[in-house]
């Protein structure tokens, strides 16, 4: 089995649901999984977006990608969802294809990743409105195409039916 071995990352926009997916893939294939912003903020004992306030995005990049880097060490770590940004730094990738993961792009439409950072009590510092969101959705369409999988939500897929079509169609689970 070609990716038996191997772990998986996920990206996507924001709000798309990647720390959902991750945790019931998780339970589905019975590994560890983290989640890169949880992880920063518990490292740096702030939450994401105060880090973006006391020392900006460029700086929270690079906090990003230290922390990135510490996580994907641990081989124990299986399933990471990223913050939708991390993806974006060419760096962050090649530490990623380096760690022998596989990266999943989990999309959606616009809308439905609005309405989940609307109805989010997370603070997201570079979706304050819906123009600012929008634009960022589509410019980094073509960085997020960069991934080994994408994997489309349909409009009537729940979350665990994404990690259940993920272990199955990635690592040839068989799911019940
Ligand atoms: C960001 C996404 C956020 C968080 C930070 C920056 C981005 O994570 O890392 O606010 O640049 O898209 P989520 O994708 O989990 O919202």
């Amino acid at each position: 089995m070609e990716n038996a071995d191997k772990r998986v990352v996920l990206t996507g926009f924001m709000g798309v649901g990647k720390s959902t997916v991750a945790r019931h893939l998780a339970q589905i294939m019975n590994c560890k999984r983290l989640d890169l912003d949880y992880f920063i903020e518990g490292k740096e004992g702030k939450k994401i977006a105060e880090l973006f306030e006391c020392v900006g995005e460029k700086e929270f990049r690079k906090i990003e990608t230290v922390w990135l880097k510490k996580l994907l060490d641990d081989s124990s770590v299986k399933i990471v969802s990223l913050g939708g940004g991390a993806w974006m730094s060419k760096e962050n990738r090649e530490v990623i294809k380096n760690q022998d993961c596989i990266c999943v792009w989990l999309s959606s439409t616009f809308e439905h990743c609005w309405r989940n950072i609307r109805l989010s009590s997370r603070k997201r510092p570079l979706a304050k409105n819906k123009r600012q969101a929008r634009k960022l959705f589509e410019e980094r369409e073509k960085i997020y195409c960069l991934a080994d999988w994408h994997f489309v939500i349909r409009p009537d897929f729940t979350s665990y039916d994404v990690a259940k079509n993920i272990a199955e169609q990635i690592f040839q689970w068989e799911v019940c």
